[in-house]
C-alpha cells in the first residue's frame, strides 16, 4: 500500500426526515443563497421546505444552474453572491449544483480572472490562490458523483471540462435523504448507478498493492450495485434499495476507498470529452468508454481484472483470459440491464467523428491517461474505436 494522507470534514446527515437539521447546521445570522437546477427541486416543493426549515434567515435563491454546469451561469451568481453580501450557500440539486456551487464559493470573492480557476487540473487550488472561500453545505437530489462529500466539481467551459479541484470546497455538511431522490427520472437513477460503479473501478481495476481494505470495500459497493441497481430503478419508492444506492454512490467517491492505491480516471476523461462534443450524460459516457478500456488495457490491469471476476462476478472456471471476457461481458450487461447502451453508435454518433474526440484531448492536455499514465490520444482513439 502506498503512503497517503487522508482528510474529509464533512459531516454526513443521513436518512428521512432530517431537513430540520438544516436549522442547527446552517449558522443563525447567515445570509444564505440557495443554489439549485432547472426545476426539479421547485417543483417537488423541496426548495419549499428547505426554506422552511432555514427559520427567519435572509434568503436569496439562485436556479438555472443547467448539467454540466457552465462557466457562464456560475459567474453570474458569483456576482449575486457580493451584491446580496451572501455568506454561505446551500446547493440543493445534483452533481452539477453542487459542483457549480463549489465553484462559485471559489470565484465570488477571487481577485484575478476566474477562468484561471480551470487551468489547475488535477492540482489543489489551495489558500494562497483564493483568500476568501464562501462556506457551503448541500441537499443532495441524485445519487451518482460523489460530490456531496468531496471537494472536487467538473465546470464547463468553452468546448472543454475542467476539473476544479481544491480542500477549500469540501461542504461543512451534506444532507442524504434516499426520499428527495424518488421524483428521479430512470435515466437518471441508471445514470448514478454507472458513475458509481465506474468511480469504484477507477480507483480498484488498477494493478495490486495489497491493499486490501480498500479492494473489498470497493468490492462491497460494485455488488451492492449489482444487487440494487435494476431494484431501485423498478420501484424508485423502494427506501432500502434506494437508500444502499445512495450511500454508495457517496462512498465511491469521498475518498476513502482511493487512499493508498493507485487510480485510473482514464475513462472519466475520455468521457468527459464525449459530454463536452455531444452532450451524452456523464453516466451513459462512462458506460460507453468502460467495457472498451476494459478490452483494450486487459494486459496491463490483467491481476486486477481476475480479481474482480472472481469476487465481484464469481466467476471460477476457465482460463484466466475466458475469466477476463466473462466479466467485461458481464460488466457491459449489467450496465444494459440499467437501460444504458455502450455503444456509441447506438447515440447517433458516427465513426467520422470519432477522431476529432481524441484530438480534443490532446487539445486539454490529455496525453498520458490512466494509473500508468500510457494512454496516448492514439491509444484513447483506439479505446473510442473500439467502443462504436
Ligand atoms: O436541473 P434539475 O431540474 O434539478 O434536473 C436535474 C438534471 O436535469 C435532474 N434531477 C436532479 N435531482 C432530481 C432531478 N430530477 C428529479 N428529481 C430529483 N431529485 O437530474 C438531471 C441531472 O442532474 P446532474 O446534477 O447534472 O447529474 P449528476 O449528479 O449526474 O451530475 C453530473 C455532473 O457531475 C460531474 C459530471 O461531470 C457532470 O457535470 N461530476 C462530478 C464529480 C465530482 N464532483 O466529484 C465526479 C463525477 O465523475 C462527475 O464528473
Ligand atoms: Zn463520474
Amino acid at each position: 500500500m502506498y503512503n497517503f494522507d487522508f482528510y474529509n470534514p464533512t459531516r454526513i446527515i443521513f436518512g428521512r426526515d432530517r431537513l430540520d437539521t438544516l436549522d442547527k447546521l446552517v449558522p443563525a445570522a447567515a445570509r444564505v443563497l440557495i443554489t439549485f437546477g432547472g426545476g426539479s427541486a421547485k417543483k417537488s416543493g423541496l426548495i419549499e421546505k428547505v426554506r422552511a426549515s432555514l427559520g427567519n434567515r435572509s434568503i436569496v435563491e439562485f436556479g438555472g444552474i443547467e448539467p454540466n454546469p457552465r462557466y457562464e451561469t456560475l459567474m453570474k451568481a458569483a456576482e449575486v453572491v457580493r451584491n446580496e453580501g451572501i455568506d454561505f450557500i446551500l446547493a440543493v440539486g445534483g452533481g452539477s449544483v453542487i459542483d457549480g456551487t463549489k465553484f462559485i464559493c471559489l470565484a465570488a470573492h477571487f481577485k484575478g480572472d476566474a477562468r484561471d480557476l480551470l487551468k489547475f487540473g488535477f492540482a489543489r487550488i489551495t489558500s494562497k490562490t483564493v483568500e476568501n472561500v464562501v462556506p457551503f453545505g448541500t441537499v443532495l437530489t441524485l445519487p451518482a458523483t460523489g460530490s456531496e462529500m468531496n471537494s472536487g466539481g467538473v465546470i464547463s467551459y468553452d468546448h472543454g471540462k475542467y476539473p476544479v479541484m481544491s480542500e477549500l470546497t469540501y461542504p461543512k455538511f451534506s444532507l442524504l435523504d434516499p426520499v428527495v431522490t424518488f421524483t428521479l427520472p430512470k435515466i437518471q437513477v441508471a445514470n448514478g448507478i454507472v458513475d458509481t460503479f465506474i468511480h469504484t473501478t477507477e480507483q480498484y481495476i488498477t494493478f495490486p498493492v495489497d491493499a486490501r481494505v480498500q479492494d473489498r470495500m470497493a468490492e462491497g459497493i460494485l455488488q451492492t450495485l449489482i444487487e440494487i441497481g435494476k431494484i431501485t430503478i423498478d420501484e424508485p419508492e423502494n427506501y432500502d434499495a434506494r437508500a444502499n444506492l445512495v450511500w454508495s454512490a457517496t462512498m465511491a467517491l469521498n475518498g476513502i476507498i482511493g487512499v493508498g492505491v493507485p487510480q485510473d480516471w482514464a475513462t472519466h476523461m475520455i468521457g468527459h470529452e464525449i459530454t463536452a462534443m455531444f452532450g451524452i450524460d456523464h453516466g451513459q459516457t462512462l458506460a460507453i468508454v468502460y467495457p472498451s478500456i476494459m478490452e483494450i488495457r486487459r494486459t496491463q490491469k490483467r491481476e486486477k481484472l481476475l480479481q474482480y471476476a472472481d469476487r465481484v462476478w464469481h466467476i471460477t472456471t476457465g482460463s484466466d483470459d475466458e475469466k477476463i471476457d466473462l466479466a467485461i461481458k458481464k460488466t457491459r450487461e449489467f450496465f444494459e440491464s440499467l437501460g444504458i447502451s455502450t455503444r456509441l453508435s447506438a447515440y447517433g454518433i458516427t465513426a467520422d467523428k470519432i477522431p476529432a474526440l481524441a484530438e480534443q484531448l490532446k487539445a486539454h492536455g490529455m496525453t498520458k491517461l490512466s494509473e500508468h499514465q500510457d494512454i496516448t490520444p492514439e491509444i484513447s482513439l483506439k479505446i473510442l474505436q473500439n467502443a462504436f
